[in-house]
């Protein structure tokens, strides 16, 4: 594993935790072994890396421009540009063709421009870089990184090898997960990193983020500290929604919510979610459940434009009240 020095100390552990070489990073076997086959080859191609946040694309191409540049060479052989950079196509025009038209005369060999975030760039930009790609082949390598597959143009897209990084599974993100927790020397219960693993939800970054951020709010991090910590309600105040939602009367209910929500800072997003859970759980009539579902469903959606969420709270209390009259009216 990589080394802790000193003045790695200040960082964000999801920046002193990066992997430095191909071998630190977990997961994607099949993704690495044929990328670490292209190096020992000489034949790198072009590359496409996407997938979803924190699964490793930026750790994967800065570890393997690590592995093919001595350090004294990095900067002249690596251009890296990402989303905080103008990415225009003046940029495409003349940043990376002079970066790539410039002869590596002392070394044989490529160079390597790495556009993180390039669905970040304008479809001009993408149509201009066509070119370059194909212009400069024969020395230089591209490799795009992204997040929507779909926002990068299809004549891109076959231009590249492309490499799906999938959400990491539990498997792999707990190892790496205990590893920082004994470096950094965390003081956390066994249900704590069950609930950090569970709300990073195959993001490795977010589940050092929050690791980081509760091991530093709480003395012990332990489930209830961690889900205090992100503002994502705890079991019991779910079990405590859940409860007055089917037995008390709607403006009981109603009030007893928004105090909660206002006294934890939660978002009905995230009650909407674990609710939704629950609603997975319970043995209702299939009709009353799928009922439920597809109300809770609607909400989601108009939750997700940025709609009033007293108003959208009211109506999931609508949706159950429906469900009781229902339950209530097939027992008489
Ligand atoms: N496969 C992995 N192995 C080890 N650590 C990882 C892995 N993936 C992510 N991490 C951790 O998460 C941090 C962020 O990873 P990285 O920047 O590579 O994500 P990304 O896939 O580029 O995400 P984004 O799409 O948001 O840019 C890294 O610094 C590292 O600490
Ligand atoms: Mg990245």
């Amino acid at each position: 594993m990589e080394q802790q020095s000193g003045n790695k100390t200040n960082l964000p552990w999801v920046e002193k935790y990066r992997p430095e070489t191909l071998d630190d990073l977990i997961s994607h076997e099949d993704i690495l072994d044929t990328i670490k086959r292209f190096i020992k080859e000489g034949r790198l191609p072009h590359l496409l890396f996407y997938g979803p946040p924190g699964t490793g694309k930026t750790s994967t191409i800065l570890a393997i421009a690590k592995q093919l540049y001595k350090p004294k060479d990095y900067t002249s052989s690596v251009l890296e540009l990402n989303a905080s950079d103008d990415r225009g196509i003046g940029v495409v025009r003349q940043e990376i063709m002079s970066f790539a038209s410039t002869r590596t005369i002392f070394r044989s060999g490529f160079k390597l421009v790495i556009l993180d975030e390039a669905d970040a760039m304008t479809k001009d930009a993408q149509n201009a870089l066509r070119r370059v790609i194909e212009k400069f082949t024969e020395n230089t390598r591209f490799c795009l990184i992204c997040n929507y597959l779909s926002k990068i143009i299809p004549a891109l897209q076959s231009r590249c090898t492309r490499f799906r990084f999938g959400p990491l599974t539990l498997d792999q993100m707990c190892p790496r997960l205990d590893y920082v927790i004994q470096v950094e020397k965390v003081n956390i219960t066994e249900d704590g990193t069950k609930a950090i693993l569970t709300l990073a939800n195959g993001d490795m970054r977010k589940s050092l983020n929050i690791l980081q951020s509760s091991s530093m709010a709480y003395d012990e991090v332990n489930e209830d500290n961690v889900y205090t910590c992100v503002g994502h309600p705890l079991k019991s105040d779910i079990t405590n929604i859940i409860n007055w939602m089917l037995n008390d009367d709607f403006s009981t209910a109603f009030n007893n919510i928004i105090k909660i929500k206002t006294e934890k800072g939660l978002a009905l997003q995230d009650i909407l979610t674990e609710i939704h859970l629950y609603v997975h759980r319970i043995d209702f009539p299939s009709k009353i459940r799928i009922h439920l579902l597809d109300k809770m469903a609607e909400i989601e959606h108009r939750l997700s434009s940025g709609t009033n969420e007293n108003i959208q709270l009211a109506s999931l209390l609508g949706a159950f009240q429906v469900t009781r009259d229902i339950i209530a009216a097939e027992a008489t």
